[in-house]
């Protein structure tokens, strides 16, 4: 690799609190992931702008990661959506985010998601364990489940 093509692969990941994520850009990150929540995008833009809390991760000027989150502002904090660029994934990225996301909700009673069976050791490395004997449950629009 080219010495400049090593600055560009050792380039810092921003990581932003802000609301302010472009729907464009959020659509690749989703398409990229096979998320159906794509398929509903004014609806995906105004649920991530109305969360709580979102974090993107931005590679210059590419989204390559983002995760919300919506509590009751005092004990529980639910973590909808966590997803990274597939060309980004295993380089920390989906760490941080979350890193960023607890950060906000310290000392809560309570921190809760639903992992895709495929994500759940991810998230066992970040201190996540499985919800005692509790079930997830959901009424759901997508089918990517
Ligand atoms: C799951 C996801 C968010 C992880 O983000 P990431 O940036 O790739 O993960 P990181 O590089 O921060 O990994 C942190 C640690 O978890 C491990 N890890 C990451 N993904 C993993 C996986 N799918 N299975 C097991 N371990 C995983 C890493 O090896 C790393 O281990 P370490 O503690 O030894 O360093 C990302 O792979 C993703 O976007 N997947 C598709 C969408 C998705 O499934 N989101 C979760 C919805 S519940």
């Amino acid at each position: 690799m080219t010495e400049r093509g090593e600055q560009m692969e050792m380039q810092a990941i921003d990581y932003r609190s802000t609301h302010d994520v472009p729907l464009e850009d959020v659509l690749i990150l989703y398409k990229a992931n096979g998320w159906s929540a794509a398929e509903k995008p004014e609806l995906l833009h105004k649920a991530l702008l109305n969360s709580e809390t979102l974090i993107s991760a931005w590679d210059g000027k590419t989204l390559v990661g983002l995760g919300n989150a919506i509590s009751d502002g005092h004990l529980v904090v639910y973590y909808p959506h966590l997803l990274v660029l597939p060309a980004y994934h295993g380089r920390g990225v989906g760490r941080e985010i979350m890193r960023c996301l607890r950060q906000h909700y310290e000392g809560f009673h309570q921190h809760m998601l639903i992992a895709e069976a495929t994500a759940a050791q991810f998230y066992e490395r970040l201190g996540f364990i499985r919800a005692g004997q509790t079930v997830p449950m959901w009424i759901y629009g997508g089918n990517e489940h």
